[in-house]
């Protein structure tokens, strides 16, 4: 079974990209299956190196929005894309609106090694 350190891998990372271009959510959500049974409605994909992700960890403890104490926000900010599913998005037709920004990340870790497993927001 997938963990949750990978599912957060699959969902939230990609070091390498983007590739430049208005069809990456379209195409990223898809290939990292977050399209399967509904169009996953938000996502964000982090374009910075794992070990750089991981270490997030033991920066800056805040709260949660569900309320748990076990989130932290990156000292610096980050290159990330927001995929978000249009208004006219018709499942198994996903469509997404692509934004590229440069962002403080908050994520959730958990485990040892304390890992992420969910990417809470960006500020
Ligand atoms: P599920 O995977 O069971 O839906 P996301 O997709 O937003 O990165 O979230 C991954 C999972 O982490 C989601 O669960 C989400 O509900 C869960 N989650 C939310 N807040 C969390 C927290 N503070 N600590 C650990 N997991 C959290």
């Amino acid at each position: 079974k997938e963990s949750r350190a990978m599912k957060f891998q699959r969902q939230h990372m990609d070091p390498d990209g983007p590739s430049n271009n208005s069809n990456y959510c379209n195409q990223m959500m898809r290939r990292r299956l977050m399209t399967e049974g509904r169009c996953k409605p938000v996502n964000t994909f982090v374009h910075e190196p794992l070990v750089d992700v991981q270490a997030v960890c033991l920066q800056g403890n805040i709260t949660c929005k569900n309320g748990q104490p076990n989130c932290h926000k990156s000292s610096s900010s980050m290159k990330i894309t927001d995929c978000r599913v249009t208004s006219g998005s018709k499942y198994p037709n996903c469509d997404y609106r692509t934004s590229q920004k440069k962002r403080h990340i908050i994520v959730a870790c958990e485990g040892n090694p304390y890992v992420p497993v969910h990417f809470d927001a960006s500020v």
